[in-house]
């Protein structure tokens, strides 16, 4: 069913000049007036009539329960279909490491089950219920990644290095899809953090430190996800609803504390931090995603003066603003189970994974007592079912309908792979090269080091757990969580074996050039904050490997895993050539094609600066600056 989004006159003046590029207006239409802060950015989805009309019909129709209902995100652990149903509950989510059933590797139907069971249980109108349709959120951030099976890309550092936007649209699409066949309806990406301290454990989550790369990327992966607003796939069948994450300030905090405080003026917020959210609402993002964070001291969960006047009155955000997972609770005096301040701040549909029924009974009694106006409430489900709507979720029909429903061949489907090993390529910085590379994949090659072949190391976060371990041993994921991944040794091995050769693995051999595959064990959020960007390499068995190989006239080539730059001027100074390579996710075989023969070259830019290890005093210099590329502009080292 073509979907009745109406087109605004912006969007018409898109289709007149050509899909090039969404027209982002502030001030008068087409004016050259300085982008202020906080511009109006006219979305390209116009306000339905039909649809507001069959809104009004249902708040007229919904009870308080039902209304408040609608605002809840619980998690699929802790609530079952028949309760989602009961309590009229909007939407459930996974959280990282969270399956339909209690094994990762269980069978990729179990995704579509449980879809059914919720968009069954809402459906059903018995006892009076009303059949509004249940929304699944995941955090499918770098691919569907909580699928085992699945196309898993670069995080978004890597991509940033890439910056390459054609790919992004196409990273956006292949996500969708492997999205859209597990019957799921809503990813919370795409993220456009402008992480300026990379000690924060959310760095590698961020495309750049430049609001303009971050800005152009997340436009271009947000309209693979969703579609084009001016084009018959907006919200088809084949997307998903998409989220611009953590409104406001999440990669500014000071000392890059995770849920820490962002203290800038306001100008500056915007023009740091601001710059995702007009392209993405531009480009007609219909959810956004509250944050952890303060600004200013002030928790954004409770702040109506950016969630309401800022986000939907000043810049016009008509979609739904959602809490991060009980991100309400860090407002003063609320808890998980309550917080009138969140709602009367603006935020739309709470993440309550655990304290959902509670959250809905406080809820509904602090609008009986008045501390929450009705028409607050009224705004928040009305902009929870315009974005139902508007993504087809009342016609679609059952998710075992849609198109794409379970059809695992598109599950880490070859032509996804390519795009990702592509991805993979273009990550790739070179920061140190004496001549070395390419290497001949007809020498003598050892390819060692402890994440030559780890899956784990080399997706990090957000993969198939949340940490990239189990939480309570703290042992990285096994290997059986990454089938169809390959790591940087296989994909050594499958080029130098089609030259003829066979790649060693004993650090012993004797070989004309070792490559190491080393950097940091996966993390994710919180867990991944440092104090100081130094890597530890006195303690790294994979630098003592480095040293050795040098002690021996074998040169090196360094391949460096990680989620952010890091400080390891020793590493660097003792390899050959040393490769920045980020987390490459499912395809590792994409470091060999570059490094191998000279079928590719270096394309990747720093996204952010490298910091030199530290001083006698802790103080971290710039050794490369964001923007550098060894094999680019050779000598513009800082
Ligand atoms: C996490 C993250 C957010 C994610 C959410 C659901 O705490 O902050 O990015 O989307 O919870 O997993």
């Amino acid at each position: 069913m073509k979907r009745n989004c109406l087109l605004t006159t912006g969007l018409k003046a898109v289709l007149a000049t050509g899909l090039g590029g969404l027209l982002v207006l502030s001030g008068p239409q087409g004016s050259n007036a300085e982008a202020k802060t906080w511009p109006s950015v006219r979305s390209p989805i116009e306000k339905d009539p039909i649809i507001e009309a069959k809104i009004d019909d249902w708040l007229s129709k919904m009870s308080l329960e039902q209304k408040v209902g609608q605002m809840i995100q619980a998690e699929i652990k802790s609530i079952s279909p028949d309760d989602a149903a009961k309590y009229h509950i909007g939407s459930v989510l996974n959280g990282g490491g969270s399956w339909p059933t209690d094994d990762a590797n269980g069978p990729l139907g179990a995704w579509m089950s449980m879809a059914s069971l919720f968009y069954g249980a809402s459906m059903d109108t018995g006892d009076g219920r009303l059949a509004i349709p249940v929304m699944w959120g995941t955090d499918a951030v770098h691919g569907h990644n909580n699928v085992v099976g699945a196309t898993v890309f670069p995080h978004n550092i890597g991509l940033g290095a890439a910056n390459n936007p054609g790919l992004m649209r196409d990273i956006g699409t292949v996500t969708a899809r492997e999205v859209a066949v597990t019957g799921i309806d809503w990813t919370f990406a795409p993220t456009v953090a402008v992480a300026q301290d990379i000690r924060w454990g959310r760095t590698y989550e961020s495309y750049s430190s430049d609001p303009k790369i971050v800005a152009n990327l997340s436009k271009e992966i947000l309209l693979g996800l969703q579609g084009h607003p001016a084009l018959d796939n907006f919200l088809s069948q084949q997307k998903v609803i998409a989220t611009t994450k953590h409104f406001i300030g999440d990669g500014g905090t000071i000392d890059g504390d995770d849920q820490g405080n962002t203290v800038l003026p306001e100008d500056e917020l915007f023009d740091i931090h601001g710059q995702g959210y007009v392209q993405t609402i531009g480009a007609g993002v219909q959810t956004v995603m509250a944050s952890f964070n303060s600004w200013n001291g002030d928790k954004v969960h409770g702040s109506q003066y950016l969630l309401t006047d800022v986000l939907k009155g000043k810049m016009g955000f008509d979609g739904f603003v959602v809490g991060d997972w009980n991100g309400h609770a860090q407002v003063e005096g609320c808890s998980n189970s309550s917080c009138p301040q969140a709602v009367n701040a603006g935020v739309d549909l709470f993440m309550v994974p655990e304290d959902w029924k509670a959250f809905l009974s406080n809820t509904v009694s602090q609008v009986k007592l008045g501390e929450i106006p009705i028409s607050r409430i009224d705004d928040a489900v009305r902009r929870i079912l315009r974005v139902k709507y508007r993504a087809g979720m009342f016609d679609h029909g059952k998710p075992v309908e849609h198109q794409l429903a379970g059809r695992a061949s598109l599950i880490g489907h070859a032509d996804h792979r390519a795009v990702a090993r592509q991805a993979v390529r273009e990550s790739l910085v070179l920061l140190e090269n004496n001549g070395i590379l390419p290497l001949n994949p007809k020498d003598k090659i050892i390819v060692t080091g402890s994440g030559a072949d780890n899956l784990a190391f080399q997706s990090g976060g957000w993969t198939v757990t949340w940490q990239g371990r189990d939480l309570e041993s703290r042992i990285i994921n096994p290997r059986k969580y990454y089938q169809g991944h390959t790591s940087i040794l296989d994909g050594m091995r499958e080029a130098v074996k089609t030259a003829g050769g066979k790649v060693k693995t004993d650090p012993k051999a004797k070989a004309d050039v070792a490559v190491v595959v080393f950097g940091e064990e996966p993390y994710a959020e919180f867990d991944g904050d440092i104090a100081s960007t130094d890597f530890d390499l006195k303690a790294s068995k994979d630098f003592a490997l480095i040293q050795d190989f040098k002690a021996r006239n074998i040169p090196v080539v360094t391949v460096f895993l990680s989620g952010r730059p890091r400080g390891v001027d020793a590493a660097i100074d003792a390899s050959d050539a040393f490769i920045a390579a980020w987390l490459p996710g499912s395809e590792g075989a994409g470091v060999a094609d570059v490094i191998l023969g000279d079928k590719y070259s270096f394309k990747g830019r720093l996204p952010f600066d490298w910091p030199a290890s530290t001083d006698e005093g802790g103080n971290a210099k710039t050794r490369y600056a964001r923007g550098y590329n060894a094999a680019i502009n050779i000598g513009s080292e800082p």
